[in-house]
């Protein structure tokens, strides 16, 4: 009888140099598990269709996004976004290909086809929720993510490595930095990243199954590439399905998934927490804060007590009360003094989490409300140095009244 061999993967922090440890198990035979699968597939399509939660797959025709041959008439097929060459599943570009497709027009949107693409790198008025890479071109390299795919090696003249990195064995700056900072894959952060051995690597293949199965609207599962929120493994939130990929208004935006307590990062086991979970490295709290501190660990965790881990880090301090050492994220806003929700509205400009993913977009403030990195910062680059959402310059200290920025949250210091 054919066997079916499945594969476990255990994280091993103390085998250096040698994460995984893979077991191949030959215990459950073939037929079990499609008979399995088969009763797991229609459970799930209950529980899709009643929770309402949609997809969004890619859909058109094929040959909007594909090239069998990368050949037509004995020309190039694969050649979206000024790309060149075969990619990986056939695709008629790689990812900066598809959504960098043209970087001086002015959609952010464009239409191949009736497929959708959502562009990280454009000319229109307005930008995406993450922002655009545009901006951290050249001189502005201060304003953005460098990552390779656009920039090339070492383009970011001033940082090399993340500032904040986790400071622990392999860690430090030369695990990613702007030699090899990149869309997706080991050192990107899009899809897979450092998953089994050997890793699934950069591009495509780190993504491979996510855009024919993306779950949009609400992501609060996070256990697959397609159905986390914007492709990031692990992260929950609740996806724009008014504006797709924007934030408007208060109305119509993403919702980021907080905590009320930020991990304290490291490998020493007990209260410390490590990134390396199921599908490679992902935040060990599914926050989008956590996120970001899966390459910048001190700026978003607690300071570690112990373990080859976190003592040489110092993160926002050692619990969740005031005074920091850093600004707090993933902290509940507390719902008194100036920080009281009913003195606060919800600003685009500086987005605040939630302590669970809503089913639709919640346009006010509220007592679950959390700090993440994202209601400072842009994802990608913003047009502002330091990637702000909003210009720091601004924000005056008895300077007038001022709802934006850090007065989103800090409402009595502006007057
Ligand atoms: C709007 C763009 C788009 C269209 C249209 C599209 N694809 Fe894809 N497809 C992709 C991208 C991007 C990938 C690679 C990244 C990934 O898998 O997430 C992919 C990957 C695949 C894969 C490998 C991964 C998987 O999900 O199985 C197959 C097979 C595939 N496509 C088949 C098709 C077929 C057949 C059609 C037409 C019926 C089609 N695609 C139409 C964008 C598209
Ligand atoms: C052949 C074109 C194509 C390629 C190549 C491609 N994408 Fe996409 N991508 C799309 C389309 C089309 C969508 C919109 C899917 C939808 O409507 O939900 C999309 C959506 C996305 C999204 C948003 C998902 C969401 O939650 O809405 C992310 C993130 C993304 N792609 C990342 C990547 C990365 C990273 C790569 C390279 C590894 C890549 N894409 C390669 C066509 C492409
Ligand atoms: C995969 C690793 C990685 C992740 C995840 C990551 N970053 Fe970074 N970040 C870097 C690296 C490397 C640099 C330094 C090189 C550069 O500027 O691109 C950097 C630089 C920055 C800078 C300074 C930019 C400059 O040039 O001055 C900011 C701000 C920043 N990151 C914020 C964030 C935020 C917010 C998140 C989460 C949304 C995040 N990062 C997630 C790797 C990462
Ligand atoms: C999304 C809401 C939010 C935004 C935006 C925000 N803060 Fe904060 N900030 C907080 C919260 C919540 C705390 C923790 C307060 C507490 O629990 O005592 C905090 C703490 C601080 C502290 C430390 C106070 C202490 O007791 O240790 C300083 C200083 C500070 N913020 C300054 C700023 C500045 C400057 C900006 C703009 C660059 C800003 N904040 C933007 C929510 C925010
Ligand atoms: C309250 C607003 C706020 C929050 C929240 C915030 N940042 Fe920042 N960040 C700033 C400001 C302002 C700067 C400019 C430098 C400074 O003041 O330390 C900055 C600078 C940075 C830099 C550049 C440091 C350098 O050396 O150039 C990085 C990287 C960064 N932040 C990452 C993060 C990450 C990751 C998070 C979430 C864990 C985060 N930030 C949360 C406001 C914020």
């Amino acid at each position: 009888m054919k066997k079916l061999h499945y594969i476990t993967v255990f994280y091993c922090p103390s085998l250096e140099g040698e994460r995984y440890r893979i077991v191949a198990s030959p215990r459950i035979s073939i037929q079990r598990v499609v008979a399995f699968s088969a009763i797991l597939g229609l459970v799930l399509s209950l529980i899709l269709s009643i929770s309402g939660i949609s997809s969004a797959k890619v859909t058109g025709q094929c040959s909007n996004c594909h090239t069998m041959h990368n050949s037509q008439g004995g020309s190039e097929m694969a050649t979206y976004g000024g790309t060149s060459g075969e990619n990986p599943c056939l695709t008629r570009g790689d990812c900066v290909g598809c959504h960098a497709y043209n970087r001086t027009g002015s959609l952010k949107v464009v239409d191949i086809g009736g497929s959708k693409i959502p562009q990280v790198w454009h000319n229109a008025g307005t930008d995406l929720a993450a922002g655009n890479f545009k901006y951290a071109d050249g001189a502005g390299y201060g304003k953005g993510h460098n990552v390779i795919d656009f920039f090339g090696a070492n383009s970011d003249s001033v940082l090399d490595g993340p500032p904040g990195p986790v400071k622990q064995f392999e860690h430090g700056e030369l695990i990613v930095n702007d030699s090899n900072l990149t869309c997706a894959g080991d050192n990107g952060c899009h899809g897979h990243r450092f998953y089994g051995k050997p890793t699934l690597g950069s591009g495509i293949p780190a993504l491979k199954g996510a855009h024919h199965g993306n779950v949009d609207g609400k992501c609060d599962t996070a256990d697959s590439v397609a159905n986390s929120y914007r492709f990031l493994l692990g992260v929950r939130g609740l996806e724009n399905t008014t504006d797709k990929w924007q934030n408007i208004n208060a109305s119509s935006h993403n919702e980021y998934y907080g905590t009320t307590t930020p991990p304290a990062l490291g490998c020493g086991g007990g209260e410390e927490k490590h990134c390396h979970g199921a599908g490679g490295v992902r935040p060990p709290n599914d926050s989008i804060s956590g996120f970001c501190g899966t390459c910048h660990g001190n700026f978003h965790g607690l300071t570690g007590g112990s373990g080859e881990g976190t003592s040489d880090g110092i993160g926002i301090g050692g619990s969740t009360s005031s005074p920091f050492k850093r600004h707090p994220t993933d902290l509940l806003i507390k719902n008194n003094g100036e920080y009281a929700f009913g003195n606060r509205t919800y600003n685009p400009q500086a987005p605040v989490g939630r302590t669970s993913v809503p089913d639709s977009v919640i346009p006010g403030a509220t007592a679950n409300d959390v700090v993440t990195c994202l209601s400072c910062h842009a994802a990608h680059a913003s047009n502002l140095p330091d990637m702000l959402k909003w210009d720091y310059d601004d924000m005056v200290a008895g300077g007038g009244s001022n709802t934006t920025g850090c007065f989103t949250c800090h409402t009595e210091k502006d007057t």
